[in-house]
């Protein structure tokens, strides 16, 4: 049975009175449901397909095996991809009292992901009027991640990651909901299109307020050619935290994850 998130409703309602209190209390609230996070660290890229969510969940599960409290935020509301990446089975978080309660991978991160209440492959369900739905899609996006925010407890963690979908629009929403940016980590593939489209992204973050906490090279070794991440890193002054093979082993993951909690 899918959860229903009441914002959708609430705000395509005739009646839009006390939205902007409704919206001033979910911030209450996602400060309070955060006060026992330690760390948010967004995963970013300029670019959509070079690891972004498969990097996000590989490294939570090894800060869950470092013995770290893991969470993953799937902040790509319509091509949430963690649930399978995490294997994690639809319906698998919980509601109760209005707060929901995130699924559990196997190795014990946290996630919570539109995929664990949809239906496989169906959108989101946008009741804005059809004419205005690219308007209404981005500004239900952001009241989505609001009120996700604010209604997931995550419980106290060391780190909540958050896979971004491609795009800097949720960078900036996720950055206006918290009490400070997000810290960000970058994800490039070797090629110099994707340098220069990260690095765009990369300025953007920066210019937000994020502090950049490292470059992650991804599918290195295999057709894209390159050093991205090596000229970004220097670019930026940031480490260049991993380059990852395809298929990394579990002893890769490990490294980075040692890395990236050295890099607090
Ligand atoms: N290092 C890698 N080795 C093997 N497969 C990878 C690797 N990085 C990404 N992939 C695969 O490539 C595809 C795109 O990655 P994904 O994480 O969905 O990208 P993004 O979230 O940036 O759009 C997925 O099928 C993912 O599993
Ligand atoms: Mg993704």
């Amino acid at each position: 049975m899918p959860l229903n998130i009441r914002t959708y409703h609430d705000l395509t309602e005739p009646d839009r009175s006390g939205l902007a209190e409704q919206i001033g209390a979910q911030r209450r609230r996602v400060a309070e449901r955060l006060a026992v996070v330690a760390r948010v660290v967004a995963v970013m890229s300029g670019k959509g397909g070079v690891g972004k969510s498969f990097v996000t969940a590989q490294l939570a599960r090894a800060l869950a095996r470092m013995g770290r409290a893991a969470g993953v935020l799937d902040a790509d509301l319509n091509g949430p991809t963690a649930p399978r990446l995490l294997r994690l089975p639809v319906a698998s978080c919980t509601l109760h009292d209005g707060v929901v309660e995130p699924a559990v991978s196997p190795e014990g991160v946290r996630c919570f992901s539109m995929g664990l209440l949809l239906e496989d492959g169906r959108p989101l369900a946008f009741r804005g009027p059809a004419a205005e739905s690219f308007v209404w899609r981005g500004a239900l996006e952001a009241t989505a991640l609001r009120e996700l925010l604010a209604d997931v407890a995550w419980g106290p963690l060391d780190v909540l990651l958050v896979d971004l979908p491609p795009g800097m629009q949720r960078l900036a929403e996720l950055a206006e909901l918290l009490p400070a940016p997000p810290a960000v980590l970058t994800v490039t593939i070797p090629t110099p299109e994707s340098r220069d489209a990260v690095r765009r992204a990369m300025h953007a973050a920066r210019a937000g307020g994020s502090e950049l906490v490292g470059i992650l090279e991804n599918m290195v070794g295999g057709e894209f050619v390159g050093s991205a991440g090596e000229e970004l890193a220097t670019e930026f002054g940031i480490p260049l935290l991993a380059r990852l093979r395809f298929h990394p082993s579990v002893h890769e993951w490990d490294g980075l994850a040692h890395r990236v909690v050295g890099s607090a």
